[in-house]
């Protein structure tokens, strides 16, 4: 029998709904903080396999999860094609921006592999440990890696990126072509390392003026979507170009993901109206309804399995985890799901 995530992602409408949340393993579960404050820092937890292994493992031990995410980061990518990376306490990643043809020809392809060794073998302990949950490899979508490479940090309109797309078509192309490659070569690595399902993160896709949209966020995902299914069609795929709003229908097309992350601005009943049946919704209780607990959790929850219910459909939040959650708001949340 396929493990129930699985199943939403060939079509079946699987109820109760399978379910997991983006970044379930993280700063909100004391075990996390406790073995992150022993790796040092974030990229050694990264790219420690014991260490990451047990993280990817601890949300599930607690709350019994559908799926298991691998415990790394999208910006490993640029890390390892050498841009200088460093995670500060508490103020998210600062990478040297690269702004220029020369910051483009100093990234290196041929140190890729080696890098991000660890983290195949982080998947390989998975496959073997998860038991039977589903286990999800990633990448973040090429354009919001490039929005971070070439901004040098989190940003809210992330202008010096989409500024350099319009002013240098050339180079921004070059850095996506770049990056596309790159990250077909990482997926299937990770699914010959065990991963079950991948998950392509574009959490700057809503930023893009449509144009932009179709070159950089929803071509080079069909292509890197295209490929992965040329050597693994069993393996789906699921998308999440956040914030990209009535650009969504277009992006299933275009790319032909199996799943469909969906942000916390969507209307979960128009959501189900229309996008097609064969893609599986995954999403999309706002993180801080599950901060806020009680009669809005409630209320949030059932109006997204009122929606979803006979389609095919995977309960998650429409972003991350924040490290403020109390756990007992997700047990209740648990408790829900697993009774619907
Ligand atoms: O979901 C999971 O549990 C798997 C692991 C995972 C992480 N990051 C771990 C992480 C995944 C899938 C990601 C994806 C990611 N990383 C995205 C796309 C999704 C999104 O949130 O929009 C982005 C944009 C990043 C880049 C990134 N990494 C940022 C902006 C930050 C800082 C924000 C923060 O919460 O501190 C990180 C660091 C990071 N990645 C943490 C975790 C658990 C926190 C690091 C810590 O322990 O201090």
């Amino acid at each position: 029998m396929a493990k129930r995530l699985l199943r939403s992602l060939t079509g079946e409408a699987v109820w109760p709904p399978p379910v997991w949340l983006m970044r379930q393993a993280g700063r909100y579960l004391p075990e996390y903080r406790d073995v992150r404050a022993r790796a040092g820092g974030f990229i050694e937890l990264c790219t420690t396999p014991a260490l990451a292994e047990e993280v990817t493992l601890q949300p599930l031990r607690r709350f019994g999860f559908d799926a298991a995410i691998l415990f790394s980061d999208i910006l490993l990518l640029p890390w390892a094609l050498g841009q200088d990376l460093r995670y500060g306490d508490g103020e998210g990643p600062v990478l040297a921006p690269i702004r220029d043809a020369a910051g483009l020809a100093a990234l290196r392809s041929e140190g890729v592999p080696g890098a991000l060794a660890a983290v195949m073998e982080t998947l390989r302990r998975l496959r073997s440990s998860v038991g039977d949950v589903a286990l999800i490899g990633f990448a973040g979508g090429p354009f919001t890696v490039a929005c971070y490479m070439v901004e040098g940090c989190g940003a809210r309109e992330w202008s010096a990126a989409r500024l350099l797309a319009w002013r240098d078509p050339p180079l921004f192309s070059a850095l996506l072509e770049l990056l596309t490659e790159q990250t077909i070569y990482y997926l299937l690595a990770q699914i010959e390392a065990g991963a079950e399902a991948v998950m392509l993160f574009d959490s700057c896709a809503g930023l893009a003026a449509p144009s932009m949209f179709r070159a950089y966020v929803a071509a080079p995902s069909a292509r890197i979507i295209a490929a992965l299914r040329a050597r693994h069609p069993e393996v789906p795929v699921i998308g999440f170009p956040r914030r990209a709003g009535c650009l969504v229908g277009e992006f299933v097309a275009a790319t032909g993901v199996d799943g469909i992350g969906l942000d916390t601005s969507w209307d979960p009943a128009m959501a189900a109206a229309t996008l097609p049946r064969r893609v599986a919704i995954q999403g999309n209780l706002d993180p801080l309804a599950l901060v806020a607990g009680g009669a809005v959790l409630q209320r949030e929850t059932e109006a997204i399995l009122a929606a979803m219910r006979g389609r095919p459909f995977i309960f998650n939040l429409g972003h991350g985890i924040v490290p403020e959650t109390p756990l007992e708001h997700v047990a209740a949340l648990m408790a829900r799901l697993r009774a619907a």
